[in-house]
């Protein structure tokens, strides 16, 4: 099986031994505490889980410096976007050991447990520079920039301990899964070669096409369709109606045992390329041996060319510093010459009025009429959960 990134077996930071666990437990209720904020909670679910494998903690400054301008950790550590407990200023000292409350779970119950080894202010510009990098711009108005540059000028780093997985677990008992889980299941199945499909929206025709184009074009024994399940901007659809829709679509249009179902717990961060990157290396910790990138990956708006997702993978990914390999896939669309969904470039001959290519604000618009989507672009049963979230809304 594919190694997990960064060392030869996954070490996730949830705390499995029964009894330390309640330990732990214990010793929280006693522990100094800090609320976090969803970034932090989110990426202590991710170490918790094994996506972040190795990390064994929040990164310090220089390594989030670092990862953020070079792409990897001042130790080496090939790693594409800073994984950080950015906060306002707390009155936390180093040297602390901390309990790190989950700012999603009503009455702020223990995530996990910190050894604050800095306390390191953050400038406003390395605030900037940072954004600059990771996102590709500084826009007040992309929603990631939003995000990351209103957490605070606090770093705190160190290893944790992850006691649960925030509301995750509960919310989503059939899908949400961890690293561990979706490695242990890979291997029960006897899956050699494993396609990964990341999505955030309920898929559509050219979604499905492409996870089926990947699985024959690579001879997959299997695609993992893994969604996320953290916060994203609004206007984006929430995860139980995505779920319901890909579960659909999966039931009906994919031959069984060929496809599994399963989401993490992570807040999107709309860093485009750089979260290409991400994902592949939390596919890779997962057991996928293969992992799409399509059109516009993990984009917002105009603020990243459609392609960029898949060339950052040439241009800042050194030769072996990942296993995982990508499947770039050019825009996918329903032909209406040859009546399929086709990868455009493989379709030479055709101008754009051969494809259906609907945006999602049409599609939208639609929908909040009432108005099911054309069966070219959205399955029939895809289209009414769709239609039937959108009426619940008005
Ligand atoms: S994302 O933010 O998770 O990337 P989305 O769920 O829409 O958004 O996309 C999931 C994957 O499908 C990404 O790899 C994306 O590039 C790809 N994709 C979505 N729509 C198309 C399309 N029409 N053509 C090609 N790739 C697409």
């Amino acid at each position: 099986m594919i190694k997990p990134h960064g060392s030869d077996t996954l070490n996730p930071l949830f705390v499995y031994d029964t009894e330390a666990h309640h330990k732990l437990i214990q010793e929280a209720q006693s522990l100094p505490s800090l609320l976090l904020n969803s970034a932090a909670a989110a990426n202590a679910v991710m170490l918790g889980a094994g996506y972040f494998n190795p990390l064994t903690g929040y990164m310090n400054l220089a390594d989030a410096l670092s990862v953020a301008t070079d792409l990897k950790t001042t130790g080496g550590l090939f790693w594409p976007v800073p994984v950080i407990n950015l906060t306002k200023e707390s009155g936390v000292k180093a040297g602390q050991r901390i309990a790190l409350r989950d700012p999603n779970v009503e009455g702020n119950p223990v995530l996990a447990i910190m050894d604050v080894t800095a306390v390191e202010t953050v400038s406003d510009e390395q605030l900037q520079l940072m954004a600059k990098e990771i996102f590709g711009n500084t826009d007040p108005k992309h929603p990631g920039v939003q995000v990351f540059t209103s957490l605070g000028n606090t770093l705190l780093s160190g290893p944790i301990q992850v006691l649960n997985f925030s509301y995750f677990h509960s919310d989503f008992p059939d899908t949400f899964r961890t690293a561990v889980e979706i490695r242990n299941e890979i291997a029960e199945r006897g899956w050699q070669k494993v396609v990964a499909f990341q999505t955030r929206n309920p898929m559509h025709r050219a979604h499905e096409e492409l996870c089926r184009m990947a699985m024959e074009r690579l001879d997959a024994d299997g695609i993992v369709i893994h969604m996320l399940l953290g916060k994203l901007k609004e206007g984006d659809i929430p995860a139980p109606v995505r779920d319901a829709c890909i579960r659909k679509m999966v039931e009906v249009y994919f031959p069984k045992n060929t496809v599994m179902v399963t989401g993490y717990g992570f807040d999107m961060l709309y860093a485009g390329p750089r979260e290409a990157v991400l994902h592949a290396v939390f596919r890779q910790n997962m057991g996928a041996t293969h992992f799409i990138v399509g059109r516009d990956h993990a984009g917002v708006g105009d603020y990243y060319g459609p392609f960029d997702g898949q060339t950052i993978f040439e241009e800042r990914v050194p030769a072996g510093a990942l296993e995982i390999e990508i499947f770039g896939a050019d825009n996918t669309a329903f032909s209406k010459k040859l009546g399929k969904v086709v990868m455009m470039r493989e379709a030479p001959d055709h101008t754009p009025d051969d494809f259906i290519n609907l945006s999602g604000t049409k599609v939208r618009q639609m929908l909040s009429e009432g108005k099911a989507p054309p069966p070219e672009f959205s399955r029939p049963e895809v289209a009414q959960i769709l239609m039937d979230y959108y009426r619940s809304t008005l």
